[in-house]
C-alpha cells in the first residue's frame, strides 16, 4: 500500500472512492459539505433519514455518477466535541476494510475541520490506521488475498479550508512508519510457534534492525550461561530449541548517558511446562511473544524516525515445554543479580525470563526501563480487553507515560505496587518464589519483577488482555493488535522532545551565569 498526501480539490481526483467524515450532530461542513453539494444533497438526506447517524465507524456509500471520484463513502466520527486525532486511525481503517471488501483499489481520505490544529498528528493517525487495516489473519490459507486497496491519498483539502500541506506530508511519513512497525509486530505475533522459534524470532529482529539502521546483538545460551542468567536458562531447559536474547540498540543522542530500555517477553510458545496448561485455547499461547514482537516493532520505528534519544530493546526468548530436562516445581534457579528463585509453578515463566533481561538492561546502562509482557491471566480478569495495566516503582515516570500513551490510540490504566505484594513473593527456602495465591496475580507478578530493576525508574505493562483480540472490528482484523508499539513510539518521541527542552534550558541558564 502506498500512502501519499494530496492537495487541491479531492472531488476532482480520479479515485475509487472519496472518504468524508460525518459527526453525530449531522451538521455537514468541510469536505463532507462540498461532497454533499456535488451529490445534490444525497449525504444530508441519508443523515436526515436516519440511515446513518454519524456514530463512530458507521458507513454509508453513495455511488457518484458523473464525478471523477466514483463513490463517496461517509464514515462516522461520533461526537464532534469529543474529537481526538487518534480517532482518525479507525476512520481510515474502516475505509480501507470497507472498500477493500468491495474491490476498490484507490482511496482519497479527507480530514475533518476539527483536525485543523493537529494536521500532522491527524494525518499520521490516518496513515497508520490505513496500514493497520490491511493485515488479515489468513496468511497461511491458500485462498489468502491481500487487501486490494493499493493507493491511499490523504487530502489537505476541506472545501474552503486547506490544511498545512507540509504538516500533512510529515504526518503521512510518520504514520506510515508507525503503521508498518505495528504490522511487523502483529505479523510476528501471528506466526505460529513452529515458524517463530526463539532463533527465528532473533533472525526476524535482525532483519528489521538492518532495515532500520539499528545495531543488533543476539546472545546465545553459552553467553547467557557466562552472564549467570540461570532464570532465563531454567525456562529454556524443557525445550530442544535454544533460548535467545536479542539486543537492539539505537543511539539517537551519542554521549548522553541517559538510556531508555524497552524489554519484551518473547515466549514463542507457552505450554505451561511441567505445570501444563489445559489444552483448551493452548494454541493461543503462540501469542506469548507479543511483548517481544512489540519491542522489535517499536525499535524498528524508532530507528527510522530517528528521535534524539538513546534506546535499547531487549527480547528474551524461549519456549516453555515439559521436556525431559524441564525445570520442575520446587527447583531453585539463580538469576543474573544473584537472587534465588523457588519455582512453584513452571507456568509462571514470563517473570523468569524477564528477570534476567531486566538485569541485563541495567548492565547495559539503562537509566529507565519499560517492559511489556503477556504476563498474567489475572490481568484479563482485572481490566478485560479494554486496557493494558501499568505498574511502576516511579510515580512521576508512570504518570508521564500514561498521559502520552493514552493519546497514542492505545489505552493504559495504572495499578498499584504496594509492599503487600512484595511480601507475598518471598519464599521460605529462597529469596523469591515465582508464584503465589490467586489474589492480585498481576501485582504479585509485578512485585516479583521489581526485584530485578533495583532503583531504576521502571514501568511494567501487562498486555495479556490487549495483545490480541478475538473479534474483528470495522477497522482491524481479529488477532494480534501490536500493543504497545504505538505507545512506545509516542513516549520515546515525547522523551526526546522534553529532554531537548530541558537541556536547552540548562544551556540558557549556563550562558547567563
Ligand atoms: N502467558 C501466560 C499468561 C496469559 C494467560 C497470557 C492468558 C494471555 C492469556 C503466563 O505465562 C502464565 O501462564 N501466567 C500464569 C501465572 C500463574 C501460574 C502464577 C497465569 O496467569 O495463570
Ligand atoms: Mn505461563
Ligand atoms: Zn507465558
Amino acid at each position: 500500500m502506498q500512502i501519499r498526501s494530496s492537495s487541491g480539490s479531492a472531488l476532482s481526483l480520479e479515485t475509487g472512492a472519496l472518504v468524508v467524515p460525518v459527526f453525530s450532530d449531522a451538521r455537514l461542513d468541510g469536505a463532507a459539505a462540498a461532497a454533499d453539494r456535488e451529490l445534490d444533497g444525497a449525504l444530508a438526506e441519508i443523515l436526515a433519514s436516519g440511515e446513518i447517524s454519524g456514530k463512530a465507524n458507521e458507513t454509508a456509500l453513495i455511488h457518484a455518477k458523473g464525478l471523477p471520484v466514483k463513490r463517496v463513502l461517509a464514515i462516522g466520527l461520533g461526537d464532534r466535541t469529543k474529537f481526538e486525532p487518534s480517532a482518525l486511525a479507525a476512520y481510515a481503517g474502516t475505509a480501507v476494510r470497507y472498500l477493500g471488501k468491495r474491490k476498490v483499489t484507490s482511496v482519497a481520505l479527507t480530514l475533518p475541520l476539527e483536525a485543523n490544529h493537529h494536521a500532522r498528528r491527524s494525518a499520521s493517525f490516518a496513515a497508520e490506521g490505513a496500514l493497520v487495516a490491511t493485515i488479515e489473519t489468513t496468511t497461511y490459507r491458500s485462498d489468502n488475498e491481500p487487501n486490494p486497496v493499493a493507493d491511499v491519498l490523504i487530502s489537505t483539502w476541506a472545501d474552503a479550508h486547506t490544511f498545512d500541506a507540509k504538516a500533512v506530508e510529515e504526518g503521512v511519513h510518520h504514520g506510515t512508519i508507525v503503521g508498518e512497525s505495528v504490522n511487523a509486530a502483529r505479523l510476528m505475533a501471528l506466526t505460529p510457534a513452529n515458524d517463530m522459534t526463539p532463533t527465528l524470532l532473533a533472525g526476524r529482529a535482525s532483519e528489521l534492525a538492518k532495515h532500520s539502521g539499528l545495531q543488533v546483538d543476539v546472545l546465545d545460551e553459552p553467553r547467557m550461561e557466562k552472564l549467570g542468567m540461570g532464570s532465563l536458562l531454567g525456562v529454556s531447559r524443557g525445550s530442544d530449541e535454544p533460548a535467545t536474547l536479542t539486543v537492539l540498540r539505537y543511539e539517537g543522542d551519542p554521549g548522553n548517558p541517559e538510556i531508555l530500555a524497552l524489554v519484551g517477553k518473547g515466549l514463542t510458545f507457552d505450554s505451561g511446562g511441567i505445570s501444563i496448561k489445559p489444552s483448551e485455547n493452548m494454541h493461543e499461547m503462540k501469542y506469548d511473544m507479543s511483548g517481544g514482537a512489540a519491542v522489535i516493532g517499536a525499535m524498528s520505528a524508532i530507528g527510522r524516525l530517528k528521535p534524539k534519544l538513546n534506546v535499547i530493546g531487549l527480547v528474551p526468548s524461549s519456549e516453555n515445554l515439559p521436556g525431559p530436562r524441564a525445570v520442575k516445581p520446587g527447583d531453585v534457579l539463580r538469576a543474573m543479580n544473584g537472587k534465588t528463585i523457588e519455582v512453584i509453578n513452571t507456568d509462571a515463566e514470563g517473570r523468569l525470563i524477564l528477570a534476567d533481561a531486566l538485569c541485563y538492561a541495567r548492565e547495559l546502562g539503562a537509566t529507565k526501563i519499560i517492559d511489556c509482557a503477556t504476563l498474567t491471566g489475572a490481568m484479563v480478569v482485572a481490566l478485560g480487553h479494554a486496557a493494558t495495566g501499568a505498574i511502576s516503582n516511579d510515580e512521576a515516570f508512570v504518570k508521564h507515560f500514561l498521559t502520552v500513551a493514552n493519546g497514542s490510540g492505545e489505552r493504559y490504566w495504572q495499578l498499584p505496587l504496594y509492599d503487600d505484594y512484595s511480601t507475598a513473593v518471598k519464599s521460605e527456602i529462597a529469596d523469591l518464589r515465582n508464584s503465589t495465591g490467586r489474589a492480585g496475580g498481576s501485582l504479585t507478578a509485578s512485585a516479583f519483577l521489581q526485584n530485578f530493576v533495583g532503583t531504576t525508574p521502571w514501568i511494567h505493562l501487562d498486555i495479556a488482555g490487549t495483545a490480541y483480540l478475538d473479534g474483528e472490528t470495522s477497522f482491524r482484523a481479529k488477532g494480534p493488535t501490536g500493543v504497545p508499539v504505538r505507545a512506545f513510539v509516542a513516549f520515546v518521541e515525547e522523551l526526546a522532545r522534553t529532554k531537548t527542552h530541558a537541556s536547552n534550558g540548562a544551556a540558557a541558564t549556563a550562558a547567563t551565569a
